[in-house]
């Protein structure tokens, strides 16, 4: 039970269905954990636990070593940041105002006063601007400030909402699926942000990274804990999962060393092959 993000025993049931079973993991400050598994094993659902969408039926969460209720509208306060499926930034505000917008706990007077520049909020907004500007910058999207993001291609859009993600200086930053309608080279590009993200952020962050993109969660993760039917099968570093017998199982149903495995029952209503770049 030390810093970062601690789960024990999480368990969750929808009526009959279990979707977590005795989930137990960290996530240390400073790394990148990775939760991967087939379609239905879970990984939505830890996501939404871990962000308050859904409360565990069993189980304990800490933060850094305090008990851990999470509430969604109160993520922020608690040093959690999240980036969800598609980017939602606001289309009608600059690159450089969606940033801000994620630094808004943080200033004396709100968001909003700074916009409309009300005097007291003057020195906030100057601040705001700043911060937002070198979040933007450790992200190499600055020159990307004045536009809208409509304008701009779904990559640096990403690298935008991450943006808006560290300026809040989160302890906790929550991926969910980055890797969604990427493309090849998009891929490879979010997996050395990825890798680099603990770094960028102004404090120790832990990121927890849900992706059933197998390769991003193998190049980018100092930890990968492998979900199927909502249990862990296998905890540990990419090489050690990738060959973990259970894992193998979970992703291809089948004999290891067929030449052309044949796709486990739940590939086969979902195509999903856990190598190669279009995960999904
Ligand atoms: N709100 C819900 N109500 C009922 N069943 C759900 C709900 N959310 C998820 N499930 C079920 O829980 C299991 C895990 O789903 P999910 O967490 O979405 O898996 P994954 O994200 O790994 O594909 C699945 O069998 C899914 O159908
Ligand atoms: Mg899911």
């Amino acid at each position: 039970m030390g810093r970062g993000l601690g789960l024990r025993n999480v368990g969750v049931r929808f009526g009959g269905l279990t979707a977590l079973d005795d989930v137990s993991l960290d996530v240390p400050p400073g790394t990148v954990t990775g939760v991967i598994g087939p379609n239905g094993a879970g990984k939505t659902t830890l996501f939404n636990v871990v962000c308050g969408f859904v409360s565990p039926d069993v189980g304990t969460m800490t933060l850094d070593g305090q008990p851990f209720r999470p509430r969604p509208h109160r993520l922020t306060r608690l040093g959690i940041a999240r980036t969800l499926q598609g980017t939602g930034l606001f289309a009608g505000l600059t690159v450089l105002e969606n940033v801000m917008t994620g630094a808004n706990h943080r200033a004396r007077t709100g968001f909003l006063a700074a916009l409309f520049a009300l005097p007291r909020a003057d020195r906030d907004e100057r601040r705001l601007r700043a911060q937002a500007l070198n979040a933007l910058d450790r992200l190499g999207v600055a020159a990307h400030a004045a536009r809208l993001p409509g304008t701009l291609p779904f990559a640096v859009r990403q690298r935008v909402a991450l943006a808006r993600a560290l300026v809040a200086r989160p302890r906790l930053l929550l991926l969910d699926e980055p890797a969604g309608g990427l493309g090849d080279e998009d891929v490879r590009q979010l997996a050395d942000l990825i890798r680099d993200l603990p770094g960028r952020a102004v404090d120790p962050c832990s990121v927890l990274l849900v992706e059933h993109h197998m390769d991003l969660v193998m190049s980018t993760c100092d930890q990968v804990v492998v979900l199927d039917f909502g249990r862990v099968v296998a905890t540990g570093t990419a090489e050690q999962v990738r060959t973990a017998p259970a894992v193998v199982e979970a992703y291809l149903g089948a004999a290891v060393d067929d030449p052309a495995p044949t796709p486990g029952p739940r590939s086969a209503a979902a195509p999903q092959p856990p190598a190669t770049a279009d995960g999904r």
